[in-house]
C-alpha cells in the first residue's frame, strides 16, 4: 500500500510550519518556549489533512501532553489511517542559540508501519547505498565495523569518515578510532542530521555510529529507507520504568536489534524543514507578510526526493 503523492505538499506544509513556530523564538536562548511553538504549529497543520493519524514517535508520553505524545490521534479523522512519528523542532539548542541545523521532522507510513518506541535512548550504526547488506552489526566491535566497511569500499581506514555526537559515553568508541587513524566528525547535536550525512556523498560520511534519541533514530531510519542505505539500532534503557514503558508499546524482546526495515516497512514520506540554515535546508526567512521555508522531502514508492521551497503567508497561522 503507498501513501497517495498528494501527501507530500501536505506534509510539507506540517513541517515547514512547525518551522516557523520555532524560528519566532530563534535565539532567544529558550529551548522550551521553541519546542513548544513548534509542537503547537505542528498539530494545528496536521489537524488540517484528511488522515486518521496516530503519533507513534513522539515528545514524551499522554501524562506529559501537552506536546505531541506517543498515542495522539491527529488529522481530521478522515481518510487513511497512518501512523506518524515526530520531532517538531530536532536540535533545540540549536533554535535556542540561534546556530545552524535546527530543523522540524516527521515521518508517515501507513498504520502498523512505523516502529512504535519510547522516547529513550537508541544504538545507531548506519552506512550508505551500494554496500553489502547486513555488511555491519551493532555487537561487532567498533574495529571489526571499521574493518569491514573499509574492505567493502577498497579503502584503508584513515580514508574513511565516522561522524558522531561528542559526549562522554562515546570516548571508548572514539578511542577505537582514533587507534585505526579514522577521521572523525563530531556533533554537539542533531543526529538526524548525522544519519543522513552517509546517504549524501558530498558529505563524506562513511559511517554514523553511537547512541543517541530514539524518535531521531526512528525519522532517520524514515529518511534512509527512501535512499537504499542501511541502519541498525536498539533500544537503550536506563531503568525499569523505560523498560516498562517498551512493553506497554508492544516490545517484548528488549534487546532486539532493528533494521532498517524493521523499524520503517513499505511506503513512507520523511519531511524536515529548516528552522535555522543547515547542512541539507535553509532556515525561515522573513519576507513581509510571508515567510519563506525550504524543506528537503523524499518520498520512498515513488522515488521523490527534492527540496521543496514555499511561500506561506504568516498571516494565517497568528
Ligand atoms: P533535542 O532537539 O530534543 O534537544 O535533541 C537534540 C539531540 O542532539 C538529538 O539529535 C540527539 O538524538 C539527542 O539530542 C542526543 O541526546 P543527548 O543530548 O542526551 O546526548
Amino acid at each position: 500500500m503507498v501513501i497517495d503523492k498528494k501527501y507530500i505538499e501536505l506534509f510539507t506544509n506540517v513541517t515547514a510550519r512547525a518551522a516557523y513556530g520555532a524560528y519566532l523564538h530563534k535565539g532567544k536562548n529558550d529551548k522550551i518556549a521553541a519546542d513548544q511553538a513548534a509542537v503547537d504549529h505542528m498539530r494545528s497543520e496536521l489537524n488540517k489533512i484528511d488522515i486518521k493519524g496516530k503519533v507513534v514517535i513522539g515528545e514524551g508520553e499522554m501524562d506529559e501532553a501537552p506536546m505531541l505524545y506517543i498515542g495522539e490521534q491527529v488529522g481530521n479523522k478522515s481518510g487513511p489511517e497512518v501512523d506518524i512519528a515526530v520531532d517538531p523542532l530536532e536540535g533545540t539548542n540549536f533554535a535556542a542559540k540561534n546556530l545552524p541545523n535546527a530543523l522540524a521532522v516527521m515521518a508517515v507510513s501507513k498504520k502498523g508501519n512505523l516502529l512504535q518506541a519510547p522516547d529513550i535512548y537508541m544504538e545507531k550504526i548506519a552506512i550508505g547505498k551500494n554496500l553489502p547488506k547486513n555488511l555491519l552489526d551493532l555487537d561487532n566491535t567498533v574495529e571489526k565495523n571499521i574493518k569491514l566497511l573499509s574492505e567493502a569500499k577498497g579503502v584503508n581506514p584513515d580514508k574513511l569518515t565516522a561522524c558522531l555526537l561528542k559526549r562522554d559515553r562515546h570516548n571508548n568508541i572514539i578511542k577505537s578510532l582514533e587507534s585505526m587513524n579514522v577521521n572523525i566528525k563530531f556533533l554537539t547535536d542533531g543526529d538526524v542530521s548525522g544519519v543522513l550525512f552517509v546517504a549524501d556523498k558530498n558529505k563524506n560520511v562513511d559511517i554514523y555510529l553511537g547512541t543517541g534519541g530514539g524518535p531521531e533514530g526512528v525519522l532517520a531510519a524514515a529518511a534512509l529507507s527512501c535512499l537504499d542505505c542501511q541502519m541498525q539500532t536498539r533500544l537503550v534503557y536506563e531503568n525499569n520504568e523505560q523498560k516498562d514503558k517498551a512493553k506497554k508499546l508492544g516490545i517484548s524482546d528488549l534487546e532486539k536489534k532493528y533494521s532498517i526495515d524493521e523499524m520503517v516497512k513499505g511506503d513512507v514520506i520523511f519531511c524536515a524543514s529548516g528552522v535555522t540554515n543547515g547542512d541539507f535546508v535553509q532556515g525561515i526567512k522573513e519576507v513581509g507578510d510571508s515567510f519563506e521555508s525550504e524543506t528537503l522531502v523524499l518520498h520512498k514508492s515513488s522515488n521523490f526526493y527534492k527540496i521543496i521551497k514555499k511561500k506561506l503567508d504568516k498571516n494565517i497561522y497568528k
